[in-house]
């Protein structure tokens, strides 16, 4: 049956996101991948996300949206899944509106309680040694990847290096503290998770402040309340998302990023960051901080081979400083 595309809502290298009206006139997502091209990053997460979606809206009717088919070209498949007509994401949200603090703060809580119906769906123990194969795979393993890049290893190998101006020393040179650090934190349970729960992934209606989530995947490796809402973290506080609408700059040892950050994101930011230390939330900030930091380790190596080296200095730079951040929390 024909359909038409009325707007491509992100496009990649391996797939796309697509806004299409079938023949019948009715609106609907199209999340589409390659089936021949890199399949452990494309058709494998693909297909976690559409077993995701069937799971949960079963669990959770109406949080996510519902799958309506699947199919397949010579060298694709795509499966189509329910409009959000009127909806937008949080990121555009925070740039493109104005809400007040009541409006922030009301936004914040429905977040969480949406994550929260998720997270309370099941507990399950975590298993001893989680975390070092965690810390293994997505930090000292993609880091390891990137540096396959010599310029960027050039870059990872110096000892001290600034971010827009702040100077701090390297990830690499951090390790040993960071082996330390992760052998002590305790991961106690896992739940259903998103699993990568960032601001373009929540969607708001701007009139009612309705939440829906969109594009979970599984790879949390630990499927704990932390590791999504440091995803949120990595957003509102670390500002990705909006800092890939920027141009970074390399220079020797330093790197800047002039950006400007709007200023609900900042205020939804303080409210969220606040709930996520409150005791009503009891998390593990330990293990929170961890994981936010984690967030820009483990993108490196997809920054790299894209071509994008200069992002990959910037987030490379930023899990830097956020590992100094914990240093300061949590002592040497
Ligand atoms: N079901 C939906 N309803 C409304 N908007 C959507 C829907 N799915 C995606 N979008 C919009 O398209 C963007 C990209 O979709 P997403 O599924 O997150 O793709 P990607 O896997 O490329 O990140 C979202 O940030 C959101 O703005
Ligand atoms: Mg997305």
């Amino acid at each position: 049956m024909p359909i038409k595309v009325l707007e491509i809502l992100k496009g990649g290298s391996l797939g796309r996101t697509e806004l299409i009206q079938t023949h019948l006139g009715e609106l609907r997502v199209r999340k589409s991948i390659s089936s021949l091209k890199n399949r452990e990053y494309g058709e494998v997460r693909w297909h976690s996300q559409l077993k995701r979606l069937q799971r949960y809206d079963s669990l959770l009717p109406g949080l996510f949206p519902k799958v309506i088919q699947l199919g397949a070209t010579e060298d694709s498949y795509f499966f189509d899944i329910e409009y959000f007509k009127g909806f937008c994401n949080l990121k555009s949200f925070f740039c493109d509106y104005s809400p007040n603090h009541y409006q922030i703060e009301l936004i914040a809580e429905k977040v969480i309680d949406c994550a929260a119906r998720l997270h309370s769906y099941a507990i399950f123990d975590s298993y001893p040694g989680s975390l070092g194969v965690y810390l293994q795979e997505e930090v000292l393993q993609k880091l390891s990847d990137a540096c396959e890049d010599t310029r960027f290893e050039v870059f990872s190998d110096i000892s001290t290096i600034q971010l827009n101006g702040l100077g701090m020393p390297s990830l690499k040179s951090q390790i040993p503290w960071l082996r330390e650090f992760v052998a002590k934190i305790k991961n106690g349970t896992e739940c259903f998770t998103h699993g990568n729960l960032t601001l373009e992934n929540i969607l708001i209606n701007p009139n009612s402040f309705e939440i829906r989530f969109i594009d979970p995947y599984d790879e949390n490796i630990i499927d704990c309340r932390e590791a999504d809402f440091s995803q949120i973290l990595q957003c509102s506080s670390s500002h990705y998302g909006i800092m890939s609408d920027y141009e970074p700059f390399v220079n020797g040892a330093s790197v800047f990023l002039d950006y400007k950050i709007p200023t609900p994101l900042i205020q939804f930011n303080e409210v969220i960051s606040m709930r996520f230390t409150s005791s009503g939330l009891d998390l593990n900030t330990e293990l929170l901080d961890f994981l936010h930091f984690s967030q820009f380790a483990r993108m490196l190596p997809f920054k790299v081979q894209s071509g994008d080296l200069k992002r990959a200095i910037l987030f490379y730079a930023l899990s830097c400083k956020l590992i100094q951040e914990m240093r300061v929390r949590y002592g040497n």
